[in-house]
């Protein structure tokens, strides 16, 4: 076997694109991942009744304003001209989202003009104006007044969240954007689009290499097998893109996190949501909304056009152990573990530790991206010989 410069944990989209990076300046690769495909999280598969392309871990829409990022994601793949929108059912009607002034006139029955709504949730939003919010609740209230964040936010949120907003901090939101204009178009960056033959086209093309090998449903834990941690014991460098307080044997205590359950639906119908992502801010609905992937792509006419859909429904709950971990809970406790794993880095020269899962954060997949760019070559690159 040839001689491996640099170990890889994680075929994500930060493991690709160091793999990526250290390939084309000579060195050899070796990727791992527990999985049984690359990709991470923004993996996709086309589907073999239908040829829907379905984004296994939840929808993926790519978007950035970093012109950097948009060079180098776009030597292995095109975009569609794909604009990513967003609807509401909220009380047998539908809404645009983001909260925007067509919401707001729809909601109030009204013909404002920009500065009137501004107007009249700046008077509702004041209600809340001397309150020192105790909780998300009075926080939505204090963002936007009552009606609003109780018809559009509150609902919506305890469902992500399993809690009333009561119980919830106020500092889960800062902001809640209301737009003062019928603009809604769901991301302000300058590129945003879906790679044009699937996800993971993209990720194999920027793998394409000789000097990368990837080795799948192999988990770095696995004592019994080769690449595992302790089988290596820093013989190699080392990125690593999993949990980092499974990196350290949870000896601290584990960091929580969400996830999400979907539930797909199949129908024998050419359209049943009529749009990409229809959110349900109610209660009386379970889910928090549901995809009908076929709509990300009007492009591939015929799988468009077909009398056949899939659409999956999405249900979020706190992680347990063995579930997917999909967005960091981040409650202060979580967030002083984090600071004294990241710590325990130091002792592991060796290794470089990134991604959303090593970092305990959500990156949107451009951040992830940028970052793995700049962790090639502030701390990959100098550790290779
Ligand atoms: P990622 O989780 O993708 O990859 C880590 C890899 O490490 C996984 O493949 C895992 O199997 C592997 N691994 C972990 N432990 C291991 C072990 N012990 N041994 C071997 N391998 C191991 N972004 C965006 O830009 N637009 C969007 O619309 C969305 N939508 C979205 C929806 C949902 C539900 C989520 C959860 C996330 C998004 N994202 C997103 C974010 C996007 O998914 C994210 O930026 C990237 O997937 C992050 O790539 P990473 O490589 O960091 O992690």
């Amino acid at each position: 076997e040839e001689h491996t410069d640099l170990i890889i944990v994680g075929a994500g989209l930060f493991g690709l694109t160091v793999a990526q990076q250290a390939a084309e300046n000579g060195y050899h690769v070796h990727i791992i991942d527990v999985r049984e495909h690359i990709g991470g999280n923004a993996y996709s598969y086309f589907d073999k009744e239908t040829g829907i392309e379905v984004h296994k871990y939840g929808a993926h829409l790519f978007h950035t304003s970093n012109q950097r990022v948009w060079d180098y994601v776009n030597r292995f793949t095109s975009f569609t001209n794909y604009v990513h929108r967003v609807y509401a059912t909220h009380d047998g009607e539908v809404y645009p989202m983001p909260i925007n002034l067509g919401t707001i006139n729809q909601f109030f029955h009204a013909a404002y003009t920009p500065a009137q709504a501004e107007a009249l949730i700046n008077e509702q939003a004041g209600e809340y104006a001397n309150v020192e919010p105790q909780n998300l609740n009075d926080q939505g209230i204090k963002l936007i007044g009552k009606p609003l964040y109780e018809a559009f936010i509150k609902n919506y949120t305890a469902k992500q969240w399993q809690t009333d907003p009561e119980k919830l901090p106020a500092s889960i939101i800062r902001r809640l954007p209301v737009r003062f204009t019928y603009n809604n178009r769901y991301f302000r960056d300058t590129y945003e689009g879906l790679p044009t033959d699937g996800y993971t086209r993209w990720f194999e093309r920027m793998i394409d290499n000789p000097n990368i090998e990837v080795t799948l449903s192999t988990d770095f834990f696995d004592a019994s097998q080769e690449l595992s941690k302790a089988n290596l014991r820093g013989s190699v460098p080392i990125v690593y893109t999993g949990p980092i307080d499974r990196y350290f044997g949870s000896q601290l205590g584990d960091l929580h996190w969400r996830t999400v359950d979907f539930k797909e639906h199949r129908y024998d119908e050419v359209n049943h949501l009529g749009t990409p992502v229809m959110n349900y801010v109610d209660a009386d609905v379970p889910f928090t909304r549901s995809i009908e992937f076929k709509n990300f792509n009007p492009e591939r006419t015929e799988v468009a056009e077909q009398k056949r859909t899939i659409v999956w429904d999405e249900y979020s709950r706190f992680a347990s152990k063995d579930d997917e971990p999909y967005y960091p809970i981040n409650t202060a406790e979580d967030r002083e573990r984090f600071a004294q794993y990241k710590a325990m880095e130091d002792a592991e020269p060796n290794v470089v530790f990134g991604g959303r899962l090593g970092g305990y954060a959500y990156f949107d997949m451009h951040q992830t991206i940028n970052s793995a760019l700049i962790a090639w070559e502030k701390q990959v690159k100098p550790l290779l010989k």
